[in-house]
C-alpha cells in the first residue's frame, strides 16, 4: 500500500521523467485541487509566482473548468493566460479526472511554438488516467 510519501516520489518521478525524456518540455508540473483551487505541486523548471490558481483563471483554470485537455499553440494570443516565464511559447494542460471530478492537472510549458500534438495529448492523458485511478 503506497503511503502519501511514496506518492510524492511518484509525482516527482513523473515530472523528472517527462522533463528528461522530452526536450521541448521546458516546465513540467502538477497542480492539485485543494480547497477548491489549484495548488502547485511537484514540478521541474523555473520557480513560478502562480502557486495558487482559481478555477477559470489562466490556461490551468480553464482546463479545470472545462474538464478537458487544453492546448494553446501561441500563449501570446490567449487573453486568459498567467505568464510564468517570458520564454514560454506554447502550453498543454491535462486534467486528472476521477468520475466527473477534477483532482488536479499536469501542466507543461514549451519554449517552442505549437510544441504539443496528439502524441503529447495521448501520453499525458494516459498518465493522468493512471494517477486518477489511485487517487
Ligand atoms: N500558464 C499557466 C500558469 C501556470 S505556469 O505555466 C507554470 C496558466 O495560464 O494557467
Amino acid at each position: 500500500i503506497a503511503t502519501e510519501n511514496d506518492m510524492d516520489k511518484v509525482y516527482q518521478g513523473i515530472v523528472e521523467m517527462l522533463d528528461k525524456s522530452i526536450p521541448y518540455y521546458d516546465w513540467t508540473g502538477f497542480y492539485m485541487i485543494k480547497g477548491g483551487e489549484l495548488v502547485l505541486g511537484h514540478y521541474v523548471g523555473s520557480p513560478t509566482d502562480h502557486v495558487k490558481i482559481q478555477i477559470g483563471q489562466g490556461i490551468c483554470g480553464q482546463a479545470a473548468e472545462r474538464k478537458e485537455t487544453f492546448v494553446v499553440d501561441d500563449v501570446t494570443k490567449e487573453s486568459n493566460y498567467l505568464a510564468c516565464s517570458f520564454e514560454t511559447a506554447s502550453e498543454i494542460v491535462v486534467p486528472i479526472i476521477k468520475g466527473t471530478e477534477v483532482l488536479g492537472e499536469i501542466d507543461i510549458d514549451s519554449h517552442t511554438p505549437a510544441a504539443f500534438d496528439e502524441s503529447d495529448k495521448s501520453l499525458l492523458e494516459a498518465i493522468a488516467a493512471m494517477l486518477a485511478e489511485r487517487l
